[in-house]
């Protein structure tokens, strides 16, 4: 695989049921990760798209949360729905999706 262009964060942190805090993995981060994967494949992306799973991206409480790099676009509540969108604009076309923007919350 050649040096990537950008790359996916995806974060897929699960904390137990039990837990006051909310999880990405608890609200299907996991099938956002495996989305992201099929539409960078389908779109002849693979070759300078990188996707990763990661830990806890420090947005809990807005998760889902994704991060493209290098261009620093944050996603908040992301969405199966969303995927398409984020890869043909943000990574495709180096755009953010504003609705999508995390709003400038402290890191938590
Ligand atoms: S658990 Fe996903 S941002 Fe913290």
């Amino acid at each position: 695989m050649p040096k990537p262009r950008k790359q996916i964060l995806v974060c897929v942190n699960e904390r137990p049921e039990t837990s006051p805090k909310p999880s990405c993995a608890r609200r299907g981060s996991y099938e956002v990760y495996r989305r992201f994967k099929d539409v960078v494949r389908a779109r002849g992306l693979r070759d300078g798209v990188m996707v990763t799973k990661t830990g806890c991206l420090k947005h809990c409480s807005r998760g889902i949360t994704v991060c493209i790099w290098p261009d620093a676009f944050w996603y908040g509540g992301v969405t199966l729905d969303d995927v398409e969108e984020i890869v043909d604009r943000s990574l495709a076309r180096d755009e953010e999706v504003a609705r999508l923007r995390m709003p400038d919350i402290p890191w938590e």
